[in-house]
Formats: structure tokens, C-alpha cells, sequence
């Protein structure tokens, strides 16, 4: 698959605009700021294909890139406390309806940042993907900012915190340093071309 060749498609706000799924699609989700768009740009090869925002909040709408012969889809994120409430309440109806139309979802990229435990809302977000026995893999973000003895020790301890057992799949990344990008593309290629 091309990288380089991956695009923006569409980007939908409200789930009455949602197009019936038609391609395979790869989604990334995670709480605001975690790093979604920017590991979305490094898999891509591009510095500004998914907006990246050091204030949180910067993605409200599920956005589509055609990745190959699928979709790669950034959700937006979810627990940023000063985001009012009818704007949570669209948030949930919006992932609710997305993850109810019956798509060909291949894989979710769920996105934790290495450093600090799973918030509650990545639990609630973690157990509603096994629940639907949706396939993801945990992709730690921002993996730069720790020693390589800090990360092995987050690493030991997130197989605790999270309630997958022995199935879990982590994969420690960095949009800095390019670790484990090859690992996400590899994976991604192989699910999409399917
Ligand atoms: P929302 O769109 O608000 O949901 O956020 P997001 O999850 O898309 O996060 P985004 O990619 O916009 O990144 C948030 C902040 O984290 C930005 O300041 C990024 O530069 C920074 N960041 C993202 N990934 C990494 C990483 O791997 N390493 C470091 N050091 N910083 C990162
Ligand atoms: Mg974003």
C-alpha cells in the first residue's frame, strides 16, 4: 500500500450525514490530545493531513481518509472536561451511530498515552470494543518522553491496568522518533487489503 498516498475524503459532524459504509476501514480513537492526528499524519508520511493541536478538542468530526483500498477514520476525541454538555451528548451520538451502522470495521487503533494510566473514559471506551467484539490494538502514544526503562516498566504495568488478559496487543509509538510506525503500517496494510 501507498502511504504517501493516503487523503482526506469527508468529515461528517452529525450521524444523519454518515455514508453507508462501502470500504474497510481502519479507526483511530482516543480522549482529546492523546496524539490521534498526529500518528495518523505519520503513518500517512505528511505533517498536516489530520490537524494536530496542542489544546485539546481540535477534532469534533469523524474524519475519512482513503488509505489503499479502505477508509482510515480519526474519531474525535472523548474526556475533555470543558467541553459543554450538549457537545458530550453529540460526541456520544455521533460514536453510538458510527459504531452501529453496521460498518467493516477492521481494526480500532486505540490510543493511550504511555506515560499515564487508562482514564476512565479509555476503559469505558476499552471494554465497550471487547464487548462488541470489536478487534483493536492498544497503540501507546508518545513514547519519546520516557526512558526505555520507564517505558519497559508502563508497559508490564498497562497489561495490569488493562482488562484484556494475555490477547492484548500493545504497540509503543512515538510521532517523533517514528517508533513503531513500520508496525502500524504493516498491520493496517495487511487488514485493509484483505
Ligand atoms: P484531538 O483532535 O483534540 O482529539 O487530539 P488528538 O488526539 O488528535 O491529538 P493531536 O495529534 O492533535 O496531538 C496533541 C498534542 O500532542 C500536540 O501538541 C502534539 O504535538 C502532541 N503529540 C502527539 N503525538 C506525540 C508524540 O508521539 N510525542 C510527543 N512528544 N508529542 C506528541
Ligand atoms: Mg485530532
Amino acid at each position: 500500500m501507498n502511504f504517501n498516498a493516503i487523503e482526506f475524503y469527508a468529515s461528517y459532524g452529525v450521524s444523519s450525514q454518515l455514508p453507508p459504509s462501502d470500504r474497510a476501514e481502519i479507526v483511530f480513537s482516543g480522549r482529546s490530545n492523546v496524539g490521534k492526528s498526529s500518528l495518523i499524519n505519520k503513518v500517512a508520511n505528511r505533517k498536516r493531513l489530520a490537524r494536530v493541536s496542542a489544546s485539546p478538542g481540535k477534532t469534533v468530526t469523524i474524519n475519512f481518509f482513503t488509505a489503499g483500498p479502505g477508509y482510515i477514520v480519526d474519531l474525535p476525541g472523548y474526556g475533555y472536561a470543558k467541553v459543554s454538555r450538549s457537545e458530550k451528548e453529540r460526541w456520544a451520538k455521533l460514536m453510538e451511530d458510527y459504531f452501529h451502522s453496521d460498518r467493516d470495521i477492521r481494526l480500532v487503533v486505540q490510543l493511550v498515552d504511555i506515560r499515564h494510566q487508562p482514564t476512565a473514559d479509555d476503559l469505558q471506551m476499552i471494554n465497550f470494543l471487547i464487548d462488541s467484539e470489536i478487534p483493536f490494538l492498544i497503540a501507546l502514544t508518545k513514547a519519546d518522553k520516557l526512558t526505555a526503562k520507564q517505558k519497559e516498566r508502563r508497559l508490564e504495568e498497562l497489561r495490569e491496568e488493562i482488562p484484556c488478559g494475555d490477547q492484548l496487543h500493545l504497540v509503543a509509538t512515538s510521532a517523533q522518533t517514528f517508533e513503531g510506525i513500520p508496525e502500524l503500517r504493516g498491520i493496517l496494510e495487511a487488514l485493509l487489503e484483505e
